[in-house]
């Protein structure tokens, strides 16, 4: 029987790690997915902050707006909300891979269709 070494089992681990703390890209969501987030963003998000985005009750997310935000300090701000105010912590609805991948989206700033 072939040894396995240490090293492969730490590789796995750390793949798995990587994995499940939501390091993901864009790639790893479906089309379909893709649609329904970006409707989401339109329909839900956009209830608060404006159809097209450019603000209402919450901020503009568009890109200009959003220059000095990372995607990181984003997909946080959409994960858990800010306590204080109306901006809801969308962590219970979402995977991180949704939330990573809403974050890139606003810093694209895509039309929303
Ligand atoms: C009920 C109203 C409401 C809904 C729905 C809502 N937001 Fe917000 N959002 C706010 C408010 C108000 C703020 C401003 C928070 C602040 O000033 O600290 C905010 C802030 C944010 C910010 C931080 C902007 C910045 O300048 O740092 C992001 C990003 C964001 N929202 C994304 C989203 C996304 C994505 C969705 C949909 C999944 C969403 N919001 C849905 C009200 C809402």
């Amino acid at each position: 029987m072939k040894k396995i070494h240490f090293y492969q089992i730490a590789v796995l681990l750390a793949l798995w790690l990587v994995k499940s703390i939501g390091v993901a890209t864009a790639a790893d969501l479906s089309a379909s997915r893709r649609a329904e987030l970006d409707n989401l963003l339109k329909q839900d998000c956009g209830s608060c902050h404006g159809l097209t985005l450019k603000g209402g009750l919450g901020p503009p997310l568009t890109p200009e707006a959003l220059a000095d935000r990372s995607v990181a300090l984003l997909a946080e701000t959409i994960a858990h909300g800010r306590p204080d105010n109306a901006m809801p912590p969308w962590g219970p609805l979402l995977s991180a891979d949704d939330i990573h991948w809403l974050a890139e989206r606003l810093k694209r700033g895509e039309p929303v269709p």
